[in-house]
């Protein structure tokens, strides 16, 4: 089974929780559009009053052409729940995201729900994150000084010769977010202490974000090749 056919199923699976009067947080990536996907047809089908936040321009516009109703997060501080992707999941339930570049306001929109739901298929799930490279969201002032402090920071650590780089868009000029920031990815092959190097990347002046995602993903909906395998965080 191919790991699209595994993302739909996983989204077809989350899409029961939906129901009238929610307030649903939407993810980005090909996984997410996968769950807007569902939730319009449930939506239109069941003729419900359900109303959604997107995390991102990308998020907003797929929902948006499929009928579903946008709100702003300002007007729904609390949302029912989220479904979102993710690029790594291990055991813990600790996740890294930014894949997309969405990481700021995912981990915000997440962050603000009851509950959150990872929906993903199973080459997502690891025993160590890190092999997928960590986003950094730091601000475009000051690149180069906020990049060196990351690298005094992961050699503290001991991760040795770490890769980084800027990320660039398809025009080769760096990548700017929705929050109009900038990305570098880390390449650390392996992070022993997730906990530990989030709480030291956020502590640098000029990051915005680290994707990391920790104590945030409560709910697993992994496609697999025997079906979809849902879990809860102990
Ligand atoms: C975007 C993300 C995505 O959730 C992550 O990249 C997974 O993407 P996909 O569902 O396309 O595999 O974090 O910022």
């Amino acid at each position: 089974m191919s790991a699209d056919t595994q993302k739909k199923a996983a989204a077809e699976h989350a899409v029961k929780i939906v129901d009238k009067g929610m307030k649903i947080g939407l993810g980005t990536g090909s996984t997410a559009n996968y769950f807007i996907e569902a939730a319009a047809r449930k939506v239109k089908d069941q003729n419900l009053d359900t109303v959604f936040v997107a995390t991102s321009a990308e998020t907003y516009h797929n929902a948006q052409k499929l009928g579903l109703k946008l709100i702003n997060i300002e007007d729904a501080p609390f949302l029912d729940f989220t479904v979102d992707g993710a690029d790594e999941i291990d055991s813990s339930y600790r996740l890294i995201k930014g894949g997309g570049g969405a990481l700021h306001r995912e981990k915000i929109v997440a962050s603000s729900s009851r509950f959150v739901i990872c929906i993903c298929d199973e080459s997502k799930k690891v025993d160590t994150l890190g092999k997928f490279p960590l986003p950094v969201e730091i601000s475009r002032f000051g690149v180069n000084p906020t990049a060196w402090k990351i690298e005094r920071v992961l050699s503290q650590m001991g991760f040795e010769s770490p890769k980084m780089r800027l990320r660039a868009n398809k025009e080769g000029k760096p990548f700017v977010t929705e929050s109009g920031n900038a990305i570098i990815d880390l390449d650390l092959k392996k992070i022993p202490d997730p906990e530990r190097l989030e709480a030291f990347l956020n502590s640098l002046p000029g990051v915005i974000e680290c994707g990391l995602f920790i104590g945030i993903f409560g709910i697993l909906m992994m496609g697999t090749d025997k079906g979809v395998i849902e879990t809860t965080r102990k």
